[in-house]
């Protein structure tokens, strides 16, 4: 499946806004090449020549949905520097992912978020929770997994998990108050 900048559904489309299904398992073959065809895009998408040569906006995950796929799958890739001060790799390939706690510490991106399927800029605070806990199938390590999850990777995880929900970054953004100070927040 071609996956670039031109195929992504953007957010004009009504199919963004809408829940996506239940993914049945074991994963059929269809699922198992979507899946790989979305890591592919988000490992490619970072080496700077082959996001010129191939159109692909840099990105750390994307979801099916994102394909005109309306199914509870997405994957996610990308570095990450551990509390060691050690490089890391965060790669998923997520299947019926769910968020099983949530901290009530809130947290968000100092530079604010950006999402394949949303062209225009919206900038302010996209407040989620600092620290969540997901549970999963993981199609990488073939096993349902338990992702306690902070910081970068916290939030990326509830960025994906929304698009299931037809939830977009930007609905988080206060709009009279788009900088608004939140207590507490971590600030990443
Ligand atoms: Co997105």
């Amino acid at each position: 499946m071609l996956i670039n900048n031109e195929t992504i559904i953007k957010d004009n489309d009504p199919l963004m806004r809408s829940k996506s299904k239940v993914v049945k398992l074991p994963l059929s073959k269809e699922d198992r090449d979507i899946l790989l065809d979305m890591l592919k895009y988000v490992e490619e998408s970072i080496n700077p020549e082959l996001a010129e040569s191939k159109n692909l906006r840099p990105a750390v995950g994307i979801s099916a949905i994102q394909i005109g796929i309306p199914k509870r799958m997405t994957a996610i890739r990308f570095y990450d520097v551990d509390k060691n001060g050690d490089e890391i790799l965060h790669e998923y390939c997520l299947v019926n992912p769910k968020i099983v706690s949530r901290s009530t510490q809130k947290a968000y991106l100092e530079n604010g978020e950006g999402c394949l399927s949303v062209v225009e800029e919206h900038k302010g605070h996209v407040v989620r929770n600092a620290r969540i806990t997901v549970e999963g199938y993981d199609f990488l390590r073939d096993e349902y997994i338990t992702i306690r999850a902070r910081g970068y990777l916290a939030i990326v995880l509830q960025h994906e998990l929304d698009h299931f929900e037809g939830i977009l970054f930007y609905d988080y953004i206060d709009k009279n108050d788009p900088f608004k100070e939140i207590e507490n927040a971590l600030v990443i």
